[in-house]
Formats: C-alpha cells, sequence, structure tokens
C-alpha cells in the first residue's frame, strides 16, 4: 500500500505508449457517434468483453479495427489530449508517444489530420497542464515496404513535429532490416531511431541483434530476451542502449532454463530499463503507474530500484541536456 502510493507519487516519464493503444472504449463509443460509425458492440461493457488476446496478432486485429472512429484532425486532438491528461494525473512530466500513420492512411485519413490534430493536442497540454511530449512515427513491419516508405515521405514534410522512427505491429518474419532504408532516411532527415523487439517472438535474438547492430538503433522497445545473450548484453551495455519495457506484454523470458522476470533481470545486467504502459485502453486500462506497480510485484521492486528506473527514464528522453535537466 506504501508501495503503491510511493509509486503514484513518483514523478515519470513514458516512452512506450501507442496513442491508438489509449482509445478507451467510452471514447470509442464516442468518437463513433460524432462521426456515425457504426460498433459491432451493443455498449462499453460488451466491447471490453472483447479484449480477450491470446498473443500478438489476437491483440493488433482488435487494436486495428478500433482504430476505424478515428476519422478527423479532432478526434486525433481528443485522443491525445485524453491521455496526455491521463498521464499528467500520474505524475507523467514528460512522454515520447507512437502513432501508426499506415493505418490512418489506408482508411484515407489525410496525414494532415493526424499528425495536426495531435499536434494541436500536445501543445494545450504542455500549455494548461505543464506536460511535455514529442512524437514518434512508427512503420507497420506487417505490411510492405513500399507502403511504410510512403507513409514516410507523407509525414516528412511534418519532420519537425516529430523526434523519431519506431517499428510495431506483427513481427513475424518481418525483421528490423526489411527497413533499413526508412531507418537511414528518417535518419538523415534528423530522426531517431527505435524498435520494437517483442518478447518470445519467432527469431527474437537476431532481431535484436539486427537492430542493435546493423540499423544502430538509438532505443529498444521491449528487447527482453536480450537476457538470453551475454553477447548482446555486452553490445547494449557499450551503446548504453535504452530498453522500454511493458509489463502488460512482457512475460517472463527462459535464461539457462530458469523463467525471468525482464525487468528484474535487465536491473540485475546493468541494462537501462524504463517501465512503460504500451496500450493501456485494452489491457485493462492500466497506466504507467498501474504498470509500475506491476513491475514492483513481479520483480520485487525495491524504492531504490524504483527510483533508479525513474533516472533512466529522464536519461532516456530525446532532449537535449538542458531540456533534460529541466525535468530532473
Ligand atoms: N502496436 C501496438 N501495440 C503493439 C505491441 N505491443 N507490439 C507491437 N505492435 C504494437
Ligand atoms: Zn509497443
Amino acid at each position: 500500500q506504501d508501495m503503491a502510493a510511493f509509486i503514484a507519487a513518483m514523478p515519470k516519464a513514458e516512452y512506450h505508449v501507442h496513442l491508438e493503444g489509449t482509445l478507451e472504449a467510452e471514447m470509442k463509443f464516442a468518437l463513433a457517434e460524432r462521426n456515425g460509425v457504426k460498433l459491432p458492440y451493443a455498449d462499453v461493457a460488451a466491447m471490453k468483453r472483447s479484449y480477450v488476446f491470446h498473443d500478438l496478432p489476437t491483440f493488433l486485429k482488435v487494436y486495428y479495427e478500433g482504430m476505424n472512429v478515428l476519422l478527423t484532425e479532432r478526434d486525433f486532438y481528443d485522443l491525445c489530449y485524453a491521455y496526455l491528461a491521463k498521464a499528467h494525473s500520474q505524475n507523467v512530466l514528460y512522454a515520447e508517444m507512437f502513432f501508426d500513420p499506415q493505418q490512418h492512411i489506408d482508411r484515407g485519413v489525410p496525414i494532415a489530420a493526424v499528425i495536426g490534430g495531435i499536434t494541436r493536442a500536445r501543445a494545450d497540454a504542455e500549455a494548461k497542464l505543464g506536460i511535455g511530449s514529442q512524437l514518434i512515427l512508427c512503420f507497420m513491419r506487417d505490411l510492405t515496404a513500399d507502403n511504410a516508405m510512403a507513409a514516410l515521405d507523407a509525414a516528412l514534410p511534418y519532420k519537425d513535429k516529430l523526434v523519431g522512427v519506431g517499428l510495431d505491429s506483427d513481427e513475424k518474419d518481418n525483421p528490423p532490416t526489411k527497413f533499413a532504408a526508412h531507418f537511414a532516411k528518417a535518419r538523415a532527415a534528423g530522426l531517431k531511431v527505435t524498435a520494437h523487439c517483442d518478447v518470445n517472438q519467432k527469431d527474437t535474438l537476431e532481431h535484436l541483434r539486427e537492430a542493435l547492430v546493423d540499423i544502430a538503433v538509438d532505443r529498444i522497445d521491449h528487447g527482453g530476451n536480450i537476457l538470453q545473450s551475454p553477447e548482446l548484453i555486452g553490445i547494449a551495455k557499450t551503446k548504453d542502449m535504452a530498453f522500454t519495457v511493458c509489463p502488460s506484454f512482457s512475460g517472463k523470458v527462459v535464461v539457462d532454463g530458469q523463467p525471468v522476470e525482464v525487468v528484474r533481470g535487465m536491473l540485475d545486467q546493468g541494462l537501462k530499463v524504463s517501465i512503460n504502459s504500451d496500450d493501456p485502453a485494452y489491457m485493462g486500462s492500466s497506466y504507467i503507474t498501474e504498470a509500475m506497480i506491476e513491475a514492483q510485484v513481479r520483480s520485487r521492486l525495491t524504492k531504490a530500484e524504483l527510483v533508479r528506473i525513474s533516472h533512466n527514464a529522464l536519461d532516456t528522453a530525446w532532449l537535449t541536456p538542458e531540456r533534460k535537466a529541466g525535468y530532473l
């Protein structure tokens, strides 16, 4: 109880949250009504009962279907402002948020409405609540390389509204190097680079190696299987690589025959780990405070370790040292 209050009061930073994964069922119904979209559920409770996932693909199906209510600039404003207000209420000082433009472009929503609404919400949340934020464009790795490149080209005129690019969606048979040209182009435009290396996927260690060595990412999202490779741990530590771990999606990984909690294992290896919420609206409204409480219990984190994780998180920010210092 004391621990939960301690976690709730801690100043926080969040780096692994998909904006579309913060679309709560209540907002989905409100937007569906506003936009005249028919939903296949009678009410919020019925919709929430459909949020049952066995693996990444079954989650992603529900997650992408949920986006159909997001159509206008105002919708993206409302989505982003609601997340930032919720994060602020949990003492998040600063957030870097993902979005999936390909899914919106492919539904006919102009990229200007997507980035425009999110950017306006970020500015309002900073002015009214004091919460800082930046935006990361994710490539959907299970769509074609051409589809991702078209989205990048559509977004580059707005590159001053972005801080980086990432890689998400279904990892199976979609290695980071499939997007080598995209990452290179984004980097040339001054953007940072991160990639999901989801936990316990096919070829996870090879994907981690590609991300760390071939793409030379600036950060890794999830990445728990690195605990199975002393060689990759060494490379990550040399690079001072940050890992954005989400307890809601990271089960244990098996290291030398023993199941290990990802947060516990990374801390014990001296890796720079932060705790994040990922897709809170689909995980029983588990935002960052709930995610940290879950991680505390599962990994038996001490207060000193929680403080270290909090410092890691601020240090993970894609901000100038001066702006980082302002949050410490
Ligand atoms: N897109 C949204 N959430 C995701 C996750 N946890 N893994 C991969 N892609 C995602
Ligand atoms: Zn994610």
